[in-house]
């Protein structure tokens, strides 16, 4: 599974890079809203930062002029995935923009329906948001999973990229199903080194160690 990072922060995704399990960012409006700066400067960065796919998201609600944003958005970098609403005008720019030979993340993904016709107009990656799902008790992890067994039934190549994830389960979930990417809030990728047993197991070996009176080196 790749993870992607849900941030517009450029201090945490370059903390994060450094780490050396980064497969790329996502980021939206919202996103941006939050980072206080603005947002062809900040992507520009990001993309310099990470090599990975980094989703930048129009603004537009019309074909020509989502496809007049995606053009700008392009420029900032060579990993520019455009992200475009699932919505008519959003798959259209989808299907052109990925046949000119660029990446593309359909985002604010709902159903497997939806899903399906986003890899029927060729995208990169679908964008389906479990925890968004989950706030009004819709089971947001079973639509990771319809959505795993119908690109299977039919070999659609577009990756599932598990979005609005809250909590480290979710990700071991996500995983266990199949999705191909999490994109995942700083916080939440880096709880999932936590475990109480490696703090405690760590702690007995330095005291050990400590006991010997050795140095190594
Ligand atoms: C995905 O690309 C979105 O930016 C994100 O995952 C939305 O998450 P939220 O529901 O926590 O805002």
């Amino acid at each position: 599974m790749k993870f992607f990072v849900d941030t517009a922060d450029v201090n945490d995704i370059r903390e994060l890079n450094d780490y050396g399990f980064l497969d790329g960012v996502t980021t939206n409006p919202s996103l941006i809203m939050k980072a206080g700066r603005p947002m062809l400067e900040v992507i520009k960065e990001i993309c310099e930062v990470v090599k990975g796919p980094v989703s930048a998201e129009v603004t537009a609600t019309e074909y020509a002029e989502m496809m007049r944003e995606a053009d700008i958005l392009s420029k900032l970098g060579d990993n520019i995935a455009i992200k475009v609403p699932l919505t008519l005008d959003g798959l259209k720019a989808c299907k052109a923009l990925t046949g000119d030979g660029r990446m593309v993340n359909v985002t604010l993904c709902f159903s497997a329906n939806q899903a399906l016709l986003a890899a029927k107009a060729g995208a990169t990656f679908i964008s389906p948001f479990i925890g968004r799902l989950d706030d009004i008790n819709i089971d947001g992890m079973q639509l990771i999973a319809d959505i795993r067994t119908i690109y299977d039934n039919y070999d659609f190549k577009t990756e599932i990229l598990a979005a609005s994830i809250r909590s480290a389960n979710h990700v071991r979930e996500a995983a266990l199903i199949g999705a191909d990417v999490a994109t995942v809030p700083p916080a939440v990728l880096k709880d999932l080194v936590k475990h109480p047993l490696t703090d405690k197991g760590l702690s007995a070996f330095l005291a050990d160690w400590a006991k010997t009176g050795q140095k190594i080196g």
